[in-house]
């Protein structure tokens, strides 16, 4: 009994599993693993559609139609569905009927499920990189892509019930850090470092580096030899230098940590970069002996020829991480592990990391959520890591999530008016600074700290969703008016629509308990169907976030959900209506604030009472 609710909790996975059945009947021993059942995208011609006949059918050497004919003849699912349709050359079309549809809504009210089965025994173990800012920097604006991007694949990976392990990687290790621990003994000014620490430290990096750089007229090769030994002795474990470097961690952390605690993100690790220095020149080792490496010009590299050293079984050009073109001929990318002065480079310390969570956690896929100008990074990262380590590559899938640019309303990368890049404080503050004069607009006679808190969950949210809808890949336009727009796609909307079920919810309890616990569902009205068949793609929608790496199908379809409820609320009344009707409909807005709160929340988005 139990069992067949919970296969209930999926439609279309019941279907599917009934058509495979119906498959395997009329055409034993066919292939029903590419025979899915899913939400249709145009909901005309049905809820749910089966459009993998017409390559089956090829594969059988049947005709497509008479494929579909025949496995329908053996499906029974009229207990869920009108008859099934057989449309074009051999789609299926499902359409649910209002019962079985009613029976899903009566389970979830219930508390049986939110429309998804958990991961249980094929849970995965997934360990997610993401935010890694450097230290010593202030947080900018891009750094919301990676930790909102991140955050949201972590919270609704766990959701569905697998094994999630978040390592931030901080910048915490290298070159900078010369000219920073040269700066802090030189140039240091003590009252700029207790007021803004980072902002001092930035200054101290930006002063010293155009000293020690050879394309400045302000170039001193004695500063830039100086900057290089006070790297070498902290690498070598220099007492004093260690002390200053840690100072200049602990600072930034404090800064790091005012961020995440507003944005509500947390890590279970934070390793950095320097956690694996003991680890680097044994990554060198290993990979030069194995012939995976070798020295050029004083540098150590991995070089195409070096992975794969008969010519027959490279990669295709185009396909070869590295080689690139220039003037039209391809020529050796090759990937730095060794620079010719004796530091490790970014590639090292991220073979080395790959190998301490593959020790460390066995996990079955590591995502790296970053900027897709790292692309060609990552790209040679798991090229060298198969070749170093096929056994671990074999067990652990490498997954670079990557991300496009936020721009300006000129189309180039976001910046303020002075030139700079926006720093994420900042933008938090201008967020919900934006949000209570909206909000003091709207509701000047609420007391301030409750306008403030409402401001604070709208405009941080507004910012948040802003940046999850574009499909992540995509560039987009920063814009504050569009996105604390309580019209449209943002997450004002959303959060009104949220707070209006909500609130239906609370008086429609107030006044009579008993009868919603258990109330009898009744789906008459088209947007009542309509609100309740959104709410049965809920888990279908989870999957696909997690499947793609894509926040953005759950930005859309809270977006959906939150339409279809103002529809529903506008054409059905809920208190005033008769019973069964009123307890049916105070249930649809029961599940449906329950599954905007949670499809926020995992977005990483608050809800709140009132707006
Ligand atoms: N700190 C790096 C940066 O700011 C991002 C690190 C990403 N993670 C990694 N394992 N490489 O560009």
């Amino acid at each position: 009994m139990v069992s067949a609710q919970k296969v209930n909790a999926v439609l279309h996975l019941e279907l599917e599993k009934r058509l495979h059945a119906a498959l395997l009947t009329s055409h034993p021993g066919s292939n029903i693993n590419a025979v899915r059942v899913m939400p249709a995208p145009d909901t005309k011609f049905g809820d749910y559609q089966c459009n993998a006949l017409m390559t089956l059918a090829r594969v059988l050497g049947v005709a497509p139609r008479q494929l579909a004919t025949e496995v329908v003849a053996q499906l029974n699912v009229s207990d869920l569905c009108e008859p099934v349709e057989i449309a074009g050359p051999g789609f299926l079309n499902f359409r649910l009927k209002p019962d079985a549809i009613a029976a899903v809504l009566a389970a979830a009210a219930r508390g049986e499920h939110l429309f998804f089965v958990p991961a249980g025994a094929t849970a995965r173990t997934y360990v997610v990189d993401f935010s890694s800012p450097n230290v010593a920097k202030p947080m900018h604006v891009g750094h919301i892509r990676s930790t909102g991007i991140g955050d949201s694949l972590v919270k609704v990976l766990r959701r569905l019930g697998h094994r999630v392990i978040t390592d931030n990687h901080l910048g915490d290790w290298g070159t900078q850090f010369g000219m920073l621990l040269l700066g802090w003994k030189t140039r240091l000014d003590p009252k700029a470092l207790a007021a803004d620490p980072i902002a001092e430290l930035e200054r101290l990096y930006k002063e010293v580096n155009a000293l020690c750089d050879d394309s400045k007229p302000t170039f001193d090769p004695a500063i830039r030899d100086t900057a290089k030994n006070e790297l070498v002795k902290l690498q070598a474990g220099d007492e004093e230098n260690l002390g200053i470097w840690g100072e200049m961690q602990r600072l930034s952390q404090l800064q790091f940590d005012s961020v995440y605690g507003r944005l509500g993100v947390g890590f279970d690790y934070t390793l950095g970069e320097s956690f694996y220095n003991p680890w680097l020149q044994g990554v060198v080792d290993e990979l030069v002996a194995r012939g995976l490496a070798r020295s050029s010009k004083d540098a150590v590299a991995v070089f195409a020829d070096t992975l794969w050293p008969d010519t027959a079984n490279r990669p295709a050009p185009k396909d070869n991480a590295f080689l690139v073109q220039k003037d039209g001929e391809w020529v050796d990318q090759p990937a730095l592990i060794k620079k010719s002065d004796g530091g490790f480079n970014y590639m090292t310390t991220d073979l080395a990391t790959i190998a301490h969570r593959v020790r460390e956690w066995q996990p079955d896929e590591i995502i790296y959520v970053v900027d897709d100008r790292q692309a060609a990074h990552f790209r040679q990262l798991f090229t060298i890591a198969a070749h170093w380590h096929p056994d671990w590559t074999a067990r652990t899938r490498l997954t670079h999530v990557g991300f496009g640019k936020i721009c300006g309303a000129d189309k180039k990368p976001l910046k303020t008016r002075d030139g700079n890049t926006p720093k994420l404080a900042a933008l938090l503050d201008e967020a919900e600074d934006r949000a209570l004069q909206l909000v003091t607009e709207k509701r000047p006679e609420l007391p301030e700290a409750r306008r403030k808190e409402i401001a604070r969950v709208v405009g941080l949210g507004a910012l948040k969703y802003q940046d999850l809808l574009p499909h992540r890949t995509s560039d987009y336009v920063f814009n504050w008016d569009k996105m604390l727009a309580l019209t449209g796609n943002t997450a004002p909307y959303v959060q009104y629509q949220f707070t209006r079920a909500a609130k239906v919810v609370r008086d429609g309890r107030g006044q009579d308990l008993g009868r919603i616990s258990s109330p009898k569902v009744v789906l008459a009205e088209d947007q009542e169907l309509a609100l309740a068949k959104l709410l049965l793609n809920y888990g279908h929608t989870l999957n696909r976030v997690a499947e793609d790496y894509c926040p953005n199908f759950l930005c859309n379809y809270v977006y959906e959900l939150a339409s279809a409820y103002s529809r529903f609320y506008d054409n059905c009344p809920v208190l005033k209506a008769e019973e069964p009707t009123r307890a049916s409909r105070l249930l649809l807005c029961e599940l449906t604030a329950k599954v905007l709160q949670e499809g926020l929340a995992l977005l990483g988005i608050e809800t709140i009472d009132e707006m």
